[in-house]
């Protein structure tokens, strides 16, 4: 096997096609990752680029086209081929055993277990500390939590180092971000300007436009699994590259009806769970409430508790006046509240089953009283909501698994809307989502609480808490610090309610 050991390689891709049974993912894509730059690779759900990184790592044999790295023209049968040709990339969603620590996790494989027998927990975790502290981790994970212990950041902290630790000379990344805060962040993308002035070649793949602007030198555009082209950062706009990935100009992502709030659907009083401390809120039948905050205020941590997932240890929780208290999500459910999970791949889809059982789940219920009609309702569901989303599958037979990651998240909204509940929990719904499908989401939204639908938002996104929200409620810290009607919420104003230190002497409760 040849190892590259220059200093600097750049790969080049030519005329990569793949087909996946009769669905076109590539076709006969040039693609540039020169040395020393962050080229990033934009495109909506589906187009083709995660295909692209796994045909990059070795995952799936291209159907046709050439790599070079470093001048030299590479073959990956495997990912072990492409290791050793110095190329990592960085998944989308990472693989992590769930039982066995931050540290084994990171030498996964890597680890001369084989030969030695047990290498000592203490020597792997020590040097695992290493790792994570050069790479500028330190700070955010210890190496003796167990995988199932870890937050979809923390996975993707221990997937990033995982590879790095290879010294590989192209590093690609899929969607980073994606469940990272902006602290965390903000330490990835210092890592990353280490990695291209170290003269590494960097690919990036990311919905999230200003990431581009911060980090990239060039972005390259897919759609529909060609090339559409390249730009110099400092050559383009956010327009254009929207209109290169969409083929068209969009309209205003937010665009509304502004509604009069009717009863109240959902209220808390005082609310205090093992992470959440005395949380007041109100949602309205037809009203958007954002929840605002840093990762790690409380956030998830209520939703889970309003509907039925986490013991509420002191206060009140009113649906439609009275009050309630679940012993499970089930009795939440059965009361009209929905919760879209955070997590979702992992917590809400069944990868092996089609696009049409997913969505079709939620309401097994109400469509399952004749055998007949509901295998024909079931499809009418899942087409209508492919068609709303737009859900990019050949059908909706496909299975979830073969969906792009995007589409599968769509997917699982697709399921919490079909549900009709009168009170509906979204966290971060568009985590992951293309531009374009943001703004069907957001008109869905719209809808929903048009037609009475109480709707509590969490998001981490500040444009899509300001353009959602009709009110803006603030965590810090398992706190409430404050509410905004939106015409009064700002960017400036939220995050000052989300970072300021209101707290500082009556101690953090998480
Ligand atoms: N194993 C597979 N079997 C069938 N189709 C697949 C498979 N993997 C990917 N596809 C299809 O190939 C196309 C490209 O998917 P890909 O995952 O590369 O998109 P993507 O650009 O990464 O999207 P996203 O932004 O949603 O992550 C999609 O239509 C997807 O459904
Ligand atoms: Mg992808």
């Amino acid at each position: 096997m040849r190892t590259v050991t220059q200093a600097s390689a750049s790969l080049t891709a030519r005329g990569i096609s793949k087909n996946f049974s009769g669905v076109r993912a590539l076709d006969g894509v040039d693609i540039d990752l020169p040395a020393g730059r962050v080229t990033a690779l934009m495109g909506e759900n589906g187009a083709g680029k995660s295909t692209l990184l796994k045909i990059l790592s070795g995952d799936h044999l291209p159907d046709a086209g050439e790599i070079e790295i470093g001048g030299e023209t590479v073959s990956f049968q495997t990912p072990f081929d492409a290791r050793s040709a110095g190329l990592r990339v960085i998944a989308q969603e990472p693989e992590i055993v769930p039982h066995v620590s931050v540290a084994e996790n990171i030498y996964l494989g890597a680890l001369p277990s084989g030969r030695l027998g047990r290498v000592s927990q203490r020597a792997i975790e020590e040097q695992a500390r290493q790792d994570l502290e050069r790479f500028g981790f330190g700070h955010l994970l210890d190496p003796a939590r167990l995988g199932v212990e870890l937050s979809p950041a923390q996975r993707q902290i221990v997937e990033i180092v995982r590879c790095l630790i290879d010294e590989p000379q192209v590093i690609c990344f899929d969607e980073p971000t994606s469940s990272l805060s902006d602290h965390e962040t903000d330490v990835l993308f210092e890592l990353i300007a280490r990695l291209r002035d170290e003269g590494r070649a960097v690919g990036y793949v990311s919905h999230r436009m200003h990431e581009i602007f911060r980090i990239a030198d060039t972005v390259t555009v897919l759609r529909d699994g060609r090339l559409i082209g390249s730009r110099e950062v400092t050559d383009t706009t956010e327009g254009e590259i929207v209109k290169m990935m969409v083929g068209r100009d969009l309209t205003s992502m937010y665009d509304r009806d502004r509604r009069e709030p009717g009863a109240p659907a959902l209220e808390l009083e005082d609310v205090t769970t093992d992470d959440v401390t005395g949380v007041s809120l109100t949602v309205h039948h037809g009203e958007v409430v954002a929840l605002a905050g840093l990762v790690g205020a409380g956030r998830t941590e209520l939703a889970l508790a309003i509907a039925g997932d986490r013991p509420v240890r002191s206060g009140v929780i009113k649906v439609e006046g009275t009050p309630r208290q679940f012993g499970s999500p089930r009795e939440a459910i059965a009361a009209g509240i929905a919760l879209a999970p955070e997590e979702r791949k992992a917590d809400a889809l069944v990868m092996v089953r089609t696009v049409r059982d997913n969505i079709a789940l939620a309401v097994l219920g109400s469509l399952s009283r004749f055998g007949f009609v509901k295998a024909r309702r079931e499809k009418d569901l899942a087409d209508r909501y492919i068609e709303q989303l737009h859900i990019r599958t050949p059908s909706a037979a496909q299975l979830v698994q073969n969906l792009s990651g995007g589409n599968q998240q769509k997917v699982v909204l697709a399921r919490w809307l079909a549900r009709d509940a009168g009170i509906l929990i979204l966290d971060e719904p568009t985590r992951g989502v293309d531009v374009g499908a943001k703004a069907e989401i957001y008109q869905i939204i719209d809808e929903l609480a048009s037609r009475g639908v109480a709707v509590l938002v969490i998001s981490s996104e500040l444009p899509e808490v300001l353009g959602l929200a009709d009110r803006v409620v603030v965590m810090q810290n398992g706190r409430v610090t404050g509410e905004l009607h939106h015409t009064e919420a700002t960017e400036e104003r939220i995050l000052t309610l989300a970072i300021a230190d209101h707290l500082s002497d009556e101690g953090a409760t998480s």
